[in-house]
């Protein structure tokens, strides 16, 4: 599992946009728990790099759409999900599971 960026590279209720086997993941740390998304919005494919979060969610800029960051599901729009990958601290390193 690759190690896509340190931990200090997310500040608290921050968010670091990386590339990892071809695929933009979007980390996010949450006070201190960080997670990996994708960084299009399922809905209409807008970046979620200017994404607000807010109370575990993460809300798309373009039409709001909130998804919630521990499984991506969005419960207004059943039908969007943002996919999420596990992740893992090993000292200093973010470690996504993408498999
Ligand atoms: S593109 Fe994100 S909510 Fe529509």
């Amino acid at each position: 599992m690759p190690v896509v960026a340190t931990v200090n590279e997310v500040p608290n209720l921050g968010k670091k946009q990386v590339a990892v086997a071809g695929q933009e993941l979007l980390l996010i740390n949450l006070k201190g728990v960080i997670y990996a998304v994708e960084a299009e919005c399922p809905h209409q494919g807008a970046p979620l790099g200017g994404a607000i979060v807010k109370d575990g969610y993460l809300s798309c800029p373009r039409h709001g759409y909130r998804f919630i960051l521990a499984d991506g599901s969005c419960p207004e729009h059943p039908e969007c999900t943002l996919k999420t990958w596990p992740v893992r601290i090993e000292g200093d390193d973010i470690i996504v599971d993408l498999a």
